[in-house]
C-alpha cells in the first residue's frame, strides 16, 4: 500500500515536472541569488501532497517548499518536488521528484523519478535498489585514484578553510573526474547503478538526501557523513560510494589523507 502510494505520488509530480518543462512558468527567487523556486516546484509538491494526504491524511509530511506538517504519526513523508530546480529553469534535463518514507527514524522507502530519461530508482529497506523494476548494484572501483566521482555545491558559497572549492581542486589537479549534474538525489543513484564510484556534497537537507540514501544502501554501497560517522538525513554533509572507496574517500575530503 504504501509502495504504490509512493510511485502514484512521484508520478504525479513528475507530470507536472513535465507539464512545465521547457514552458512558461514563474520563477522566484530564495535565499542566495540563483536559489530559485518555480510555478513548477509548488504544483509538483501540491500533486504529490494530493496522492498522500488522499491515502494516508494521519502521515506526518515534510516537504521542501511547504515545509512540516507534524502530526501524530510514526511515518513521515520527505518530499523534494523537484531536485535540479536549476537545470529545470535552464531547460536541462537532469531533474526529478525524490521521496522518501520515515519510520520511526528510520528511511524505509525511498523514490527518485526522472522523467526526462524516464528513469525511476527505487528502494526499500532490505529488500534491495531498483532502476525501472530492474536490480541495480554499485561499481566495484576499489581506488579513488581509478575512480569517477560527481558532487554539487551550495546555493551560498560558505568561504569555509577546506571547504567544497578546496576539496574539488585536490581532484581535479590528479586529473580525477569529478562531475557536477546539479541534482543530489540523481548523483546518489547514479552512485547507486554504478556510474559513478562516489559523491559527496556539503551541504544537503533531508529532501535532497533521504531517498538517494537509500537506494545507494539497497544496491550495495555505502552512506556517511565525510567523516565516516552513521549517517542521518538531517545531518548535511553527505559521502556516498559504492563501499570500496569509501575509507579512502573520507581520508581525503577530511584531510587525514593527501591524494
Ligand atoms: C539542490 C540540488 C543540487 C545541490 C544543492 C541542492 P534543489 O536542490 O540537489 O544538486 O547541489 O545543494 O539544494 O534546490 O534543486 O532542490
Ligand atoms: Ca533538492
Ligand atoms: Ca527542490
Amino acid at each position: 500500500m504504501l509502495k504504490n502510494t509512493l510511485k502514484k505520488a512521484a508520478h504525479a509530480g513528475a507530470a507536472e515536472i513535465l507539464r512545465f518543462f521547457n514552458a512558461d512558468f514563474k520563477i522566484s527567487n530564495k535565499e542566495g541569488v540563483n536559489n530559485l523556486v518555480t510555478e513548477a516546484d509548488h504544483a509538483s509538491e501540491k500533486a504529490i501532497i494530493e496522492v498522500i494526504r488522499n491515502e494516508f491524511p494521519g502521515h506526518q509530511l515534510l516537504g521542501e517548499e511547504s515545509g512540516k506538517l507534524v502530526q501524530d504519526s510514526n511515518y513521515k513523508w520527505i518530499i523534494d518536488p523537484i531536485d535540479g530546480t536549476v537545470n529545470f529553469a535552464h531547460g536541462i534535463p537532469l531533474n526529478c521528484v525524490s521521496i522518501a518514507i520515515e519510520k520511526e527514524g528510520e528511511i524505509i522507502f525511498g523514490a527518485v523519478y526522472n522523467p526526462h530519461l524516464n528513469e525511476f530508482f527505487f528502494a526499500e529497506k532490505g529488500n534491495g535498489a531498483t532502476l525501472n523494476e530492474k536490480p541495480i548494484a554499485v561499481s566495484t572501483e576499489s581506488q579513488v585514484l581509478k575512480s569517477c566521482l560527481v558532487t554539487g555545491f551550495p546555493y551560498t558559497y560558505i568561504n569555509l578553510p577546506d571547504g567544497p572549492l578546496e576539496i574539488f581542486e585536490k581532484f581535479i589537479r590528479k586529473g580525477i573526474p569529478v562531475r557536477r549534474l546539479g541534482s543530489a538525489a540523481i548523483d546518489l543513484c547514479w552512485v547507486a547503478c554504478g556510474r559513478f564510484d562516489g559523491f559527496y556534497e556539503h551541504k544537503l537537507e533531508p529532501w535532497d538526501s533521504a531517498a538517494g540514501y537509500l537506494i545507494v544502501e539497497e544496491a550495495g554501497g555505502r552512506v556517511t557523513d565525510h567523516a565516516n560517522n552513521k549517517f542521518s538525513v538531517y545531518q548535511h554533509k553527505v559521502l556516498a560510494t559504492n563501499g570500496k572507496i569509501h575509507d579512502e574517500l573520507s581520508a581525503i575530503i577530511t584531510n587525514k589523507k593527501s591524494l
